[in-house]
C-alpha cells in the first residue's frame, strides 16, 4: 500500500554547480554535459539520466525512468564555476587533462573557454607536488573563507540561480587525522582565525559553502568535510553533505566482486591490486602523504565488507595491498591489476586475475552529474537536508560518510538497494524486499 510522499520543493530556476578543482574529472564532466545537452554524446553511466526504478510489485511492470520519477534538476538548468590554482580555462584545462578528444572538446569550445578558474584557496604542504599561481591570499583562514564566499554570493547574483551545490573535485591532500580543531564549530572557527595548521584548504571551501547553505560533496578521499566540526555546521544550518571519493575503478571492482565472494562463502587468502597511471592526479599521489590519504580509502573497504570477524575461517588476516604507480605516458588511461588468491571446498586454492583497462575520469564524471542533481533534491526536500550527512549516496563513494555510531556500508548491491529504497519512500512507494511470497499463493 502506497504511504504519504515527502515533501520536496519542485526544481524551479537553475542550479550553480561550483567545483573547487578544474582538472580531469571536473573538465570531463563539464564538457560532457555541454556535449549532452548539444546531443553530440549520451550519458553513459549516470544513473540520474539512464537508470530506471521498479515500483510495486513485479506483476505490475511499472519501472519508470528515475529522472521521472523524482523532481530532479534538468541538465538544461545547470550552470558552472570553480577554482584552481592554474589559470587555464576549461577549453584548456580539458585538453591538457587528455581525456576527451580534441575534436569532441572543439565542438563546446565556445561553452568551455568562457568557464574560467576563481583563485584557489591552496597551501603547499597539503599537496606537495602542485605549483600554481592562481591562488587567493589572506591573512588567516577565516579571511580566506569570506573570500570564497564572496565568489559565491557574486556568482549567484550575476547568473540569477536559484540553488547551489558544491562538489569537491581537486587534488588529494596530504594524510590528516581528526584533531582537536576539529572536533566542534567553535573550536574550528577559533582555529580559522588563529590559521591553525591542521585546516586544510578542502575544509575552508566546505565550510563557505555550508555557511551559505550549499550541499557539499567530497569526490577525494581527504577528512575535508568528514569531521564533527562541518558535521555540526550541517545540521545546524540542514545542508546534505556526502563523501568521500568517488568509487571509481579498481574499488569499483572489487565491491563488485567481494560481495559475491562472501556471498558464496568464497575464501580469500589474499588480495594485491596494483595501478599504473599518468594523469596529474597520479603526480599527486606519487607524493606518499597525499598516497596515505588514497591507501586509506582503499584499504578499507574489504575488510567492511567480507567481515572477518563473522567469518573468520574465511577471511580472517587476508593480505590485502594496494599500490599506484605513477607512469605518465598513460596519462588518464589507468591500468589496474588485481591477483586475488581465493579458497573453496575443503580449502583447495583458486586465483583469479582482474585487468581492468580503464578511464578514470570517464568513469567519475557520471559520479558527479548525479551527486549534484541528488544534492540538489536533498537540498530541496526538508526531511533529508536537516540530517546532514546522506548516507543513501554511498553508492558513490569508496568510503561512505555516515553517523558516528555506524560502520560504513561498502556492498555495492546493498549501496543501490538503500539508494532506491531511498526514493521510493521519499515518493510515498513500498518498498522492495524481493521477498515476492504472495506469487505462490
Ligand atoms: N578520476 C577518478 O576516477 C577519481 C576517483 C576517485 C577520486 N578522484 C579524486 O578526484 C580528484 C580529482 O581528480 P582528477 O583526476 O581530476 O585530478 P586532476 O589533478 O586532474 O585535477 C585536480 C585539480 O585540482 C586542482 N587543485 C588542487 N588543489 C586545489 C585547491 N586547493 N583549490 C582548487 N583547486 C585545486 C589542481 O590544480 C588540479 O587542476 C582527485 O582528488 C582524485 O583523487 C578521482
Amino acid at each position: 500500500m502506497a504511504k504519504k510522499s515527502i515533501q520536496i520543493v519542485e526544481p524551479k530556476g537553475r542550479l550553480g554547480v561550483l567545483i573547487p578543482g578544474m582538472g580531469a574529472v571536473a573538465t570531463t564532466f563539464i564538457a560532457g554535459v555541454e556535449a549532452i545537452r548539444r546531443q553530440l554524446g549520451r550519458p553513459f553511466g549516470s544513473l540520474t539520466q539512464m537508470g530506471t526504478i521498479r515500483l510495486g510489485k513485479r506483476t505490475e511492470k511499472r519501472t519508470p525512468r528515475i529522472k521521472d520519477f523524482i523532481p530532479l534538476a534538468e541538465l538544461d538548468d545547470l550552470i558552472f564555476a570553480g577554482w584552481d590554482l592554474f589559470r587555464d580555462n576549461c577549453y584548456e584545462a580539458a585538453l591538457k587533462a587528455g581525456v576527451l578528444e580534441r575534436s569532441l572538446l572543439d565542438q563546446v569550445k565556445d561553452f568551455l573557454s568562457q568557464i574560467r578558474p576563481l583563485p584557489a584557496v591552496f597551501e603547499q604542504k597539503y599537496v606537495k607536488n602542485l605549483h600554481g599561481e592562481n591562488v587567493k591570499k589572506g591573512k588567516t583562514k577565516m579571511d580566506l573563507a569570506h573570500q570564497l564566499m564572496d565568489d559565491i554570493q557574486q556568482f549567484k547574483k550575476s547568473t540569477g540561480v536559484s540553488r547551489l551545490v558544491m562538489i569537491w573535485c581537486a587534488s588529494t591532500e596530504t594524510f590528516l587525522k581528526a584533531g582537536a580543531v576539529h572536533q566542534n564549530l567553535a573550536a574550528f572557527e577559533k582555529g580559522l582565525r588563529s590559521n591553525n595548521p591542521d585546516i586544510a584548504p578542502s575544509m575552508i571551501y566546505a565550510y563557505a559553502a555550508l555557511k551559505l547553505g550549499v550541499p557539499f560533496a567530497n569526490g577525494a578521499p581527504n577528512l575535508t568535510v568528514d569531521i564533527p566540526a562541518l558535521r555540526e555546521l550541517a545540521l545546524r544550518n540542514g545542508v546534505p553533505i556526502c563523501g568521500k571519493d568517488f568509487k571509481t575503478g579498481q574499488t569499483l571492482m572489487k565491491t563488485i566482486i567481494a560481495p559475491g565472494l562472501k556471498a558464496r562463502l568464497l575464501g580469500l587468502h589474499g588480495w594485491f591490486s596494483t595501478n599504473i597511471l599518468g594523469n596529474r592526479d597520479g603526480e599527486v599521489l606519487d607524493d606518499p602523504g597525499s598516497f596515505r590519504t588514497k591507501e586509506e580509502s582503499k584499504l578499507s573497504v574489504l575488510e567492511y565488507i567480507l567481515q572477518p570477524e563473522l567469518y573468520p575461517e574465511l577471511y580472517k588476516g587476508f593480505c590485502h595491498k594496494v599500490r599506484i604507480n605513477y607512469y605518465p605516458p598513460r596519462g588518464d588511461n589507468k591500468e589496474g591489476w588485481d591477483n586475488l588468491d581465493i579458497f573453496g571446498w575443503l580449502g583447495y586454492p583458486m586465483q583469479i586475475k582482474i585487468d581492468f583497462l580503464c578511464r578514470d575520469s570517464i568513469l567519475a564524471a557520471p559520479l558527479v552529474l548525479d551527486l549534484v542533481l541528488f544534492l540538489d533534491l536533498a537540498q530541496r526536500c526538508p526531511v533529508m537536508a536537516r540530517k546532514g550527512i546522506q548516507e543513501w549516496l554511498s553508492f558513490y563513494f569508496k568510503s561512505p560518510m555516515c553517523a558516528p555510531n555506524l560502520y560504513p556500508e561498502h556492498d555495492l548491491f546493498i549501496q543501490l538497494m538503500k539508494l532506491k529504497n531511498t526514493l521510493r519512500h521519499l515518493r510515498g512507494q513500498e518498498l522492495i524486499t524481493h521477498l515476492g511470497l504472495e506469487y505462490y499463493d
